[in-house]
């Protein structure tokens, strides 16, 4: 799988790989996911960086909390374990000199999106390859919630969000944007930076 993931990013820039995180650590991080939502230990997000940041709910409408890097967590832990297999590999077979990993929870509720974008900041172009892992059981596509992608020959892909699927692509070279959705929708969404 690991494998397959490095291959297509070699020769698209991106990947979709279904079922990259099992059923059982999808359900532990969708039940834990929901709990922080419903302890309000989600904070809206915000566009920009730094003393630039907005809050734009119109523009991005979810909610996020970090990850720790050393969580008690056994299923955050099995994610981390899962997400550094494949940061030595990126490295070793795709020399992107990808050096840590920051990811948080997102919680887009209903009707929410993520307006087209970039995940590379203006002042700061450390973030190398986005990875968005999905927590949602029994997605269908009467849903919506698509991850739209902007491909560089001019062509769409649309995600659906579905439980265990990761999705990840070269940060500079993809816009993409959030359609919004039917039902809360929850994922890890993640950042490999460079130093
Ligand atoms: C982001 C993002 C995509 C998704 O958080 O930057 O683009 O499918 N998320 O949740
Ligand atoms: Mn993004």
């Amino acid at each position: 799988m690991i494998n397959t993931i490095i291959e297509q990013l070699a020769e698209h820039g991106w990947c979709v790989m279904a079922d990259f995180i099992d059923a059982h650590h999808v359900r532990q991080l969708a039940i834990e996911g929901e709990h922080l939502h419903q302890s309000g230990r989600l904070t809206q997000a915000g566009i920009g960086q730094g003393q630039g940041k907005t809050l734009q709910p119109g523009l991005r409408g979810d909610s996020i909390l970090w990850l720790d890097d050393s969580p008690d967590n056994p299923a955050q832990q099995h994610f981390l374990q899962q997400m550094e297999t494949l940061r030595l590999a990126a490295n070793r077979e795709l020399q992107l000199g990808l050096f840590e990993l920051e990811c948080h929870f997102a919680r887009y509720p209903v009707g929410a999106g993520y307006a087209k974008h970039l995940d590379v900041f203006q002042q700061d172009s450390r973030r190398t390859l986005s990875t968005i892992c999905y927590l949602n059981e029994n997605w269908q596509p009467e849903h919506g919630g698509q991850l739209r992608i902007e491909l560089e020959d001019g062509s769409q892909l649309h995600v659906l969000p579905k439980g265990g699927t990761l999705v990840c692509f070269l940060s500079h070279r993809f816009p993409h944007e959030v359609l919004p959705a039917t039902r809360p929708r929850l994922s890890i969404t993640g950042w490999f930076k460079r130093r």
